[in-house]
């Protein structure tokens, strides 16, 4: 199965399974962190916000419009934010790195 390393706001590293199919929302938030989602992936919201690996962003499908529109409202922006409903888990994106921001 892929892996996903989630990096929170102290810096602690964790390796998580990530089934294909799963987006990163939910691999996230069924690992027990705290990550809002409030639109459910609708692209209503901007509470599922995550800072990619940098190394990694280019490998990611490109940022829709609707997506660019609403990072707008994320906070402490990146140019390596995502809305992390927007990015299903595939076997290309075994190892993704992505770091949670402080909520707010
Ligand atoms: S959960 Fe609302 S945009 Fe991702």
């Amino acid at each position: 199965m892929p892996k996903l390393i989630v990096i929170n706001v102290d810096g602690e590293h964790r390796e998580l399974d990530a089934p294909v199919g799963r987006t990163i929302m939910q691999i996230v938030r069924e690992n027990g962190y705290d990550l809002e989602g409030a639109c459910e992936g609708a692209l209503a919201c901007a509470t599922c916000h995550i800072h990619v690996d940098a190394r990694w962003y280019g490998k990611l499908d490109k940022v829709g419009e609707d997506e660019t529109d609403m990072l707008d409202f994320a906070d402490e922006p990146s140019p390596t934010s995502r809305l992390s409903c927007q990015i299903e888990m595939c076997e290309d994106l075994d190892g993704l790195i992505v770091t949670v921001p402080r909520e707010p």
